[in-house]
């Protein structure tokens, strides 16, 4: 994984980068890391700001031999390798807000945006684009209070190379387990769930129709499962956003 490495000072957006790459036949590894994103996407349609010299903006081009149905899991294993290798490079203890928002002191510090090419039974590629503020003094109003950094949260400055490093060597040894396993997230549940901040917790559930439920638990296949508040029925939720909620 990192290799062949492509470094763009400016780019639009390093996801574009790779699905151009993986449609001219680079090969699964290819990385691509930009100093500053002109354009950089979050999901669900939004942007996300990537200024110069304040983080890691990267994306890596993967395609693993299983069903395209089973593509969301390698979001919830990037979320597994970054927790993992933030603490280990930092010190410092960060949780997964499910699916795949890495927060930092109930702030968000890593964006994962998974974008995937294929057709009904075969991916030709997917595109892992992971946002990690590192270095950023400043947000804007509309992000200061819900967004933070590795800088802000410890007064230190953090190596950006080693810690992309540390993501991509934690992310490649999940990454092969999970394509040997054919592609099940049973096996890395329980890491899953030691780092996901949900479970236990009142969440709200956006979506066609918002309500309040608890989150009781991350299912084998990766699902949050909750029970409503409204009706007290236990339903699993297979995407979208989820906002927690302190436990009154
Ligand atoms: C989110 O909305 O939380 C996902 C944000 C993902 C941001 C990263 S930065 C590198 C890659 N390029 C993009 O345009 N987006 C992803």
């Amino acid at each position: 994984m990192g290799q062949p490495l492509y470094f763009y000072p400016e780019t639009d957006t390093t996801n574009d980068r790779i699905r151009e790459l993986a449609l001219e036949g680079a090969p699964e590894g290819t990385l691509a890391v930009a100093e500053l994103q002109t354009a950089g996407r979050g999901r669900r349609g939004r942007a996300w700001q990537a200024p110069a010299e304040s983080g890691i903006w990267m994306s890596l081009l993967l395609r693993p031999e299983i069903p395209p149905a089973q593509a969301s899991v390698l979001t919830l294993l990037a979320g597994i390798a970054l927790t993992e290798a933030i603490e280990d490079v930092t010190g410092m203890e960060v949780g997964i807000k499910w699916p795949n928002d890495i927060l930092l002191n109930g702030r968000k510090l890593v964006g994962i945006l998974t974008e995937m090419d294929c057709d009904m039974e075969r991916i030709h590629s997917v595109t892992l684009g992971i946002g990690i503020n590192v270095q950023t003094e400043v947000f804007s109003e509309e992000l200061k209070e819900i967004a933070t950094s590795l800088f802000l949260e410890s007064g230190k400055r953090f190596d950006r190379a080693a810690l992309t490093g540390a993501v991509l060597e934690a992310f490649t040894e999940l990454y092969e387990a999970f394509v040997s396993a054919g592609g099940s997230f049973a096996p890395f549940r329980k890491r899953y769930c030691r780092k996901c901040l949900n479970i236990g917790r009142e969440v709200l559930v956006l979506g066609a129709e918002a309500y309040a439920a608890e989150a009781l638990d991350i299912t084998p296949e990766g699902e949050l499962l909750v029970r409503r508040k409204d009706t007290g029925k236990t339903e699993v939720v297979f995407s979208g956003e989820v906002s927690i909620r302190e436990k009154k």
